[in-house]
C-alpha cells in the first residue's frame, strides 16, 4: 500500500495516465485528501476554492449531505443490477423526471455510462433511424467547427478537425462534414451570413447525412465560445427541410449552467435526440442519458434489427440514478436559476475589467461560465502553481482561463476566485510569450 503523499505522487507520476498527459513528461498533479462544499483540501492541508466544478459536473458542491444520503440509502438496497430484463425504481423515476424537464417531444430515454457513450448512442440512433426509413446512404454526420463531443472514436469524428484529434487517427476515424461555426456571439445582432456554410453543406450532402450534431449555444472544450441562439433555431429548420435529425449535445450545458435549464431553451427549440451527462448526478457518479422522440424510437424499432443495438454493462446503474434523482431535486430546492444568476452578475462585475488588459483577447460570460481568453497560451505548470498560491483551483487549456464554479459558491468565495484570475493574468510569466 502506498501511504505517504510523496510516495503517492511518485507512484502516480510513474504509473498512472491522467487526461491528455505524457507518461514521460507528465504535468504535476496535486493530491486531494478531502473535498467539502466548494473547497478541495490538498495533500499539504491547504484548501482551494474550486472554480471548475470538476469539469462542469459538481454543481451542488462536494460531500453534499443530501446526495450522500441518497447514495447510502440505495447502497443498502442494491448497488447494481444488469438492465437487461430487469428494471428498478431509481431508473424509472429518473427517466420520468428527465422527460418532464427536457424540451418538448423527447420521451424515450437510454441511460448510458458516460458522456462520450451517450454521444455514441445518439449517433447510432440517427443511423439506425435513417436506415429503418430506407435512407441507407445517410450514414455520415454534419457538425460545426470548434465542437467537442468526447474522446471515443465516433464522438472524436465530430469534434473540431483542427484542434480535435483527427490527424492522429486518420485512416481509422470516420470522415464527416464540417460547417463553419457561427461568428455571431450570444449578445451580438445575428448575422445571417452565419448560415451560409451550414446551408451549403446540407444542400450539397443531405443525401449522405443522418444527423447534425452540435452543442447548443455554448461550445465548450472546443473553444469556450457562446454563439447566437438564432443560429440554433435556423439549424432546427434546416434539419427539418433536409430530413436530417438534430442531435443536441447538452452534456456540458445541461442542468442550468448557461442560465437556462437546457441551452436549447435559449432558442426555443427541441432536438430529435438529446445527450446529457456531467451534472446529471451532481458530479457524484458517472451517468449519462440520451433522450429521443417517439418517432425516432418507433422508427428504429420497426427497422431490420427490430431493436436498438446498444447495451452497456452498467446501463442505468441504480446508485448513479439515485444520485441523479437527488441532484435534480436539489436543483429545484436550491433555486438553481437564482444561484446561476447571482454567479453571472458577480462574474460580470469582477472579470469584465480584464477586457482591456494587455494579456487578454476577450472576456465572455454566460450564466455560470466565465471565460478569459488570453492573447497566447498559458504555461500550465506555472499558472496552476500561481492559482494554488492564491487559494483557488482553476485549470486552463490553451489560451483559455475559464471558470464554471459549483452553483453553491458564496459571494465571497466567488470574488476570491475572480480576484485570483485578475492577479494571475497580470503576471506575464504564466504565459508562453
Ligand atoms: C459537450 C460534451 N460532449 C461530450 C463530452 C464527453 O463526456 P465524457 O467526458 O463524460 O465522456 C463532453 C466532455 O467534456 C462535453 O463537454
Amino acid at each position: 500500500m502506498v501511504k505517504k503523499h510523496t510516495d503517492i505522487l511518485e507512484y502516480d507520476q510513474n504509473h498512472i495516465w491522467h487526461p491528455y498527459t505524457s507518461m514521460t513528461n507528465p504535468l504535476p498533479s496535486y493530491i486531494v485528501t478531502h473535498a467539502n462544499g466548494v473547497k478541495l483540501t490538498l495533500g499539504d492541508g491547504e484548501q482551494v476554492i474550486d472554480g471548475m466544478s470538476s469539469w462542469w459536473s459538481v454543481v451542488h458542491g462536494y460531500n453534499n449531505d443530501v446526495l450522500n444520503q441518497a447514495i447510502k440509502e440505495q447502497v443498502d438496497k442494491f448497488s447494481h443490477v444488469m438492465f437487461g430484463g430487469l428494471t428498478h425504481e431509481p431508473a424509472v423515476n429518473l427517466s420520468k423526471k428527465l422527460i418532464d424537464i427536457t424540451p418538448q417531444g423527447l420521451d424515450k430515454v437510454f441511460l448510458a455510462d458516460s458522456g462520450s457513450v451517450a454521444v455514441e448512442v445518439a449517433l447510432k440512433m440517427a443511423i439506425q433511424y435513417q436506415h429503418s426509413l430506407g435512407n441507407v446512404n445517410k450514414n455520415k454526420f454534419l457538425t460545426i467547427r470548434n465542437g467537442y463531443h468526447g474522446d471515443t472514436f465516433a464522438a472524436m469524428s465530430v469534434c473540431d478537425p483542427v484542434n480535435g484529434m483527427h490527424q492522429l487517427f486518420t485512416g481509422f476515424m470516420a470522415e464527416n462534414y464540417f460547417a463553419d461555426a457561427p461568428k455571431s456571439t450570444f449578445n451580438d445582432a445575428f448575422d445571417k451570413s452565419d448560415l451560409e456554410s451550414i446551408s451549403h453543406q446540407l444542400e450539397k450532402n443531405h443525401h449522405n447525412i443522418a444527423a447534425l450534431i452540435l452543442e447548443p449555444v455554448v461550445q465548450g472544450a472546443g473553444g469556450m465560445r457562446f454563439y447566437h441562439p438564432e443560429f440554433l433555431k435556423a439549424c432546427r429548420q434546416l434539419c427539418d427541410q433536409y430530413n436530417v435529425l438534430l442531435i443536441a449535445d447538452e452534456i456540458a450545458t445541461g442542468f442550468g449552467r448557461s442560465g437556462k435549464l437546457f441551452a436549447c431553451e435559449h432558442a426555443g427549440i427541441s432536438p430529435d435526440i438529446l445527450c446529457l451527462g456531467k451534472a446529471l448526478t451532481g458530479g457524484y457518479m458517472t451517468l449519462a442519458a440520451t433522450l429521443c422522440t417517439t418517432e425516432v424510437a418507433e422508427t428504429i424499432s420497426k427497422g431490420d434489427a427490430g431493436v436498438f443495438m446498444h447495451g452497456p454493462t452498467f446501463m442505468g446503474n441504480p446508485l448513479a440514478c439515485a444520485a441523479a434523482n437527488a441532484s435534480l431535486k436539489l436543483l429545484e430546492d436550491n433555486n438553481w436559476q437564482q444561484q446561476v444568476q447571482n454567479i453571472e452578475t458577480i462574474l460580470n462585475d469582477e472579470l469584465l475589467e480584464l477586457s482591456d488588459h494587455r494579456n487578454v483577447n476577450d472576456v465572455r460570460i454566460l450564466g455560470a461560465i466565465g471565460v478569459v481568453e488570453a492573447k497566447t497560451s498559458v504555461n500550465m505548470a506555472e499558472i496552476q502553481k500561481q492559482f494554488i498560491k492564491r487559494g483557488v483551483w482553476v485549470r486552463p487549456f490553451g489560451k483559455l482561463i475559464y471558470v464554471m464554479p459549483p452553483f453553491v459558491i458564496s459571494e465571497t468565495e466567488l470574488k476570491t476566485l475572480c480576484k485570483a484570475i485578475v492577479d494571475v493574468v497580470d503576471d506575464d510569466s504564466v504565459f508562453n510569450y
